[in-house]
């Protein structure tokens, strides 16, 4: 039987996040570091069971995005993947259903970074591409992020958005976007 469900990262056991890591490092062929999956931490996971195999993954984690002068509560979509071998079966979007509806209940807007192969998937989704400038809020300052333009898509939920506007992230390890 395959089942999604949702749970904060406090609820989920180590064996549980040790499992879902083991998949993302296999779903990502190797490109997940360690700051990328504590990224996906802190937050709501949602999980694709099979059996008690876990075989996809996904989580929104809180950030701030400055945007027109205001830092917006935002649910940041992180680590999503699928087993390699249960693609298209729509697990993928399973599980962006419960975290929307997570980014909808709680967030002004919901955002994450795609990757190249994924943009078509969030798109479908109605998650839009955010078209201006892209940079982060670094210890320096506010820094442009040149190559994470158009790689970042947006849910608009209460926030007035301009998609060609400048948007900027919080401070992280690894990866800031
Ligand atoms: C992206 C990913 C999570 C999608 O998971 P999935 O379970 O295959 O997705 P679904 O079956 O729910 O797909 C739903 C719809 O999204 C779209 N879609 C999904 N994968 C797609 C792809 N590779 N290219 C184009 N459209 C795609 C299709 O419209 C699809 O509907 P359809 O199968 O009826 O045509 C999966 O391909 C994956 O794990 N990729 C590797 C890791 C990765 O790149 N993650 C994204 C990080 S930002």
């Amino acid at each position: 039987m395959i089942e999604v469900r949702t749970a904060h990262t406090a609820e989920l056991d180590s064996a549980t996040l040790g499992a879902a890591r083991a998949l993302l490092d296999a779903a990502f062929e190797g490109d997940m570091t360690d700051d990328d999956w504590e990224h996906a931490l802190g937050g709501v996971h949602a999980l694709v069971w099979e059996g008690d195999e876990p075989i996809g993954h996904a989580s929104v984690v809180q950030r701030r995005l400055l945007h027109r002068g205001r830092a917006l509560r935002s649910g940041y979509v992180e680590a999503v993947g699928v087993h390699a071998n249960r693609r298209r079966r729509g697990h993928g979007a399973a599980m962006m259903e419960a975290l929307e509806r997570v980014v909808r209940g709680a967030y002004a807007l919901g955002a994450l970074a795609a990757t190249g192969e994924a943009a078509d998937f969030y798109a479908a989704r109605g998650w839009q591409l955010w078209r201006g400038p892209t940079s982060a809020l670094k210890p320096r300052g506010i820094q442009r992020t040149e190559k994470h333009d158009g790689d970042i898509y947006v849910l608009p939920v209460a926030a007035r958005l301009d998609l060609s506007g400048e948007l900027t992230c919080d401070w992280r390890d690894g990866n800031v976007w």
